[in-house]
């Protein structure tokens, strides 16, 4: 039953819970609520308006700084994102999975003489986006970080580089079956669907938290082969309990169903790649908060997710994230395995 708290309304209710608050972080998560519905939009028309494939520059397929192919949603997604955060005056930098560096937002080019903006948001745009074609889930996940520099310099590599404990804000859009966003400030994990008819989204999933019970695991297992036994067994143990296989290949579209149905997802690292495949700043680390706030877990092979610092803007790393009692059964099957992937050299420090 939808209630009748508007996404907008709700941010600026739960702004009153905090001491000074100003509204900059409101206005920022409304705005973010703005470019998802733009993005929604696209996203539920693709295959009628042409923006399926691959994006093509002067012929060829065009990569992201990771060397991926992106989708034509993906530019568009990163477009209209950056587009709309570079609009609200309290952001000062984006790093977004499809771009190499800082974007710097400079509020003082334009007139407005309030330098750069105490907000940090970190952004994949379109996650899942190889899903697009085959018109299966994809989603969107942010984080916002506030700045350690002077607001009246361009923002530093250092203002992103903090651990997901110091977010401000995380969260998620999942363009599904019905198009959500999940969204924490701290104080819990709360969804919105949105209404197409209205055009608004409305709160439909307050305090969302881990089911008791542990009912899927999402990996991929053609992954599995050259990664720590241990992983193999814990999954053994996972069906042993009656757990259920789901994978979608969004990591929103997994995360969302594991925080609703009870469950975990996996993306180890390898002996060849210790590091892994997910991104740590625009999808490990907002996802490791919000699994925190809805009372799960994030563990990457040696460390709880929350307390690692990154060492660069697009690093990678191993991910195991949802409910708490799969995370710490996992946890203690990779302590006692024979053959554990070693840590990542040099690619981060602990809080
Ligand atoms: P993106 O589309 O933003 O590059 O992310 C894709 C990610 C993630 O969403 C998903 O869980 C994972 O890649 C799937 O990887 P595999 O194909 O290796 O399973
Ligand atoms: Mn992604
Ligand atoms: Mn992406």
């Amino acid at each position: 039953m939808i209630g009748v708290n508007t996404l907008q309304e709700f941010v600026v209710a739960r702004q009153a819970d905090f001491a000074g608050a100003t509204g900059d972080l409101s206005r920022l998560l409304t705005d973010i609520g703005t470019a998802a519905k733009m993005v929604n939009r696209h996203v539920n028309s693709a295959g009628l308006s042409g923006i399926l494939g691959v994006h093509k520059a002067n012929g060829n397929t065009s990569r992201n700084v990771q060397g991926e192919s992106q989708q034509k949603l993906d530019v568009y997604a990163d477009d209209t994102f950056t587009r709309v955060l570079k609009s609200c005056l309290k952001v000062g930098g984006i790093v977004s999975e499809e771009q190499p560096g800082i974007i710097h937002v400079d509020h003082s080019a334009r007139g407005q003489g309030r330098g750069y903006g105490k907000y940090m948001v970190c952004i994949d745009p379109l996650d899942g986006s190889s899903n697009v074609d085959v018109n299966i889930s994809v989603g969107t996940i942010f984080g916002i970080y506030r700045r350690k520099s002077p607001l009246t310099e361009p923002a530093v590599v250092e203002d992103f580089l903090q651990p997901a404990s110091e977010l401000v804000a995380a969260g998620y859009v999942l363009y599904g079956s019905s198009t959500m966003l999940v969204y924490s400030t701290g104080g819990g994990v709360n969804g919105f669907t949105f209404d197409p008819s209205i055009g608004e989204f409305f709160l439909s999933h307050p305090a969302m938290q881990f089911p008791k019970e542990e009912r899927v695991y999402s990996v991929n297992d053609a992954r599995l082969s050259d990664t720590d036994p241990a992983i193999s067994e814990f999954l053994a143990d996972c069906r042993q309990r009656g757990m259920t296989a789901r994978y979608t290949g969004a990591l929103v579209a997994d995360f969302h169903r594991n925080l609703i149905q009870g469950g975990i997802y996996l993306y180890p690292g390898s002996y060849s790649k210790p590091e892994g495949k997910l991104r740590m700043l625009y999808e490990a680390q907002p996802l490791a908060f919000l699994a925190e706030q809805a009372g799960g877990a994030t563990w990457c092979h040696h460390h709880n997710l929350l307390d690692v610092v990154p060492g660069s803007l697009h690093q990678r790393t191993p991910l195991f994230t949802g409910h708490a009692d799969s995370i710490a059964r996992l946890k203690n099957m990779m302590h006692a395995s024979a053959r554990p992937i070693p840590e990542p050299e040099g690619m981060w420090v602990l809080r």
